[in-house]
């Protein structure tokens, strides 16, 4: 039966590096009998100026029925200032929010020819391969009550709400529990819960599951402060590291640049299976963002978007081998001395963002 994939290019660089997705989703359609419907919609600022809202419900309820979506960055100078309901960014967290897509896979590898391009020296990132599982729907980011009130005296206050409950800490951890299974065994889980009532209870709560169905895999508990410094100071201790939206959504940006460039870390965002159907809802998306001041000018970094698409070869189409194949082809252009700006070395060749995604292609060909 033929697949479904919403791509959502959105703001900025954008439709440049979903371009570059497009590309391979069409090349293993004509050479790898991979069956699937590609269509586009608007999100973000695009979807603003085109609709006035930075989500239509047309393009949520294709995103709910595709059987993956794919997505490039959201945001922009030219809708900040904004009521929050009214920015870009509130497209994507309504979609993260209405699939229900709790738990958000942020790998951070460290390609071997990227090692020199990394703000860490070469032997404390060479070799990394950790994975953060991000709590995506819950947290301060959509805790209620929240925001700026005017106070009597003439003060403004600004209010947001961080909040969890068991049941949400248990998927999440679940998660993370089972990836660390087919890894290295290993989950650090990192909150404040030396200061946040929210964060005892995501300790508690990861102990108990683990202590119930996860014994196996070693556990470690984390203060989120000690995990920003660790994560510098000796990286290659981690494995999974599970965390709420807040932490994750930080810490992640951190392990971003010992991979090289922001420009090259994908994600997976994924809501539960449906029991009846195996369906589960699935967004990808590079983990940098819509770039305005490299916008339009080709010369963003594809590769996030291209191992994102490889995450979605692998968790919702079940194509683990192109899906390797893709990661592979990533790896050997990157060892070919072929980079984007963000990663140019001297002695390399500086590509654009067409050539790189073409680069790719060829040795994903080859
Ligand atoms: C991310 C981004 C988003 C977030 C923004 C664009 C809303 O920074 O995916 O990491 O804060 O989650
Ligand atoms: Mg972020």
């Amino acid at each position: 039966m033929t697949k479904s994939l919403l791509i959502l290019p959105g703001d900025g660089i954008g439709p440049e590096v979903t371009a570059e997705a497009i590309k391979v989703v069409n090349w293993l359609r004509e050479h790898r009998g991979f069956d699937v419907e590609i269509s586009q919609d608007l999100l973000g600022g695009a979807s603003i100026d085109a609709t006035g809202v930075p989500l239509t419900d047309a393009a949520l309820d294709k995103a709910k029925a595709a059987d993956a979506v794919l997505m490039g960055a959201v945001g922009g100078p030219k809708w900040v200032g904004q009521p929050y309901d009214k920015r870009p960014e509130a497209g994507l967290l309504r979609l993260r929010k209405d699939l229900d897509l709790f738990a958000n896979l942020r790998p951070a590898i460290c390609f071997p020819a990227l090692a020199d391009s990394s703000s860490l020296k070469r032997e404390f990132v060479e070799g990394l391969d950790l994975l953060f599982v991000r709590e995506l729907t819950g947290g301060v980011y959509f805790g209620t009550p929240r925001g700026i009130e005017n106070l009597p005296n003439g003060e403004r206050r600004g209010i947001n709400t961080q909040v969890y409950t068991t049941s949400e800490i248990h998927r999440v951890a679940r998660v993370a529990f089972d990836l660390a299974a087919k890894r290295r065994n290993k989950v650090t889980s990192a909150e404040k819960h030396n200061v946040m009532e929210s964060g005892l209870l995501w300790k508690e709560e990861v102990q108990k599951l683990h202590d119930a169905d996860y014994a196996s895999v070693e556990l470690e508990h984390m203060l989120a402060d000690n995990c920003a410094m660790q994560l510098v100071k000796n990286p290659k201790q981690f494995d999974v590291i599970l965390t709420d939206n807040l932490f994750g959504d930080i810490l992640s940006d951190q392990a971003a640049m010992l991979t090289g460039s922001l420009g090259m870390l994908p994600s997976a965002s994924l809501g539960a299976k449906d029991a009846a159907t195996g369906k589960q809802a699935s967004l990808y998306e590079p983990i940098h963002g819509s770039a305005p001041d490299i916008a339009g000018k080709g010369v963003a970094n594809p590769c996030a978007t291209i191992l994102s698409l490889a995450m979605c070869l692998r968790f919702s189409f079940g194509r683990g081998e192109d899906a390797d194949k893709l990661e592979a082809a990533v790896a050997q252009t990157l060892a070919d001395g072929i980079r984007t700006a963000d990663i140019w070395l001297d002695g390399c060749t500086r590509v654009g963002t067409s050539e790189m995604g073409d680069a790719i292609l060829e040795r994903l060909a080859a």
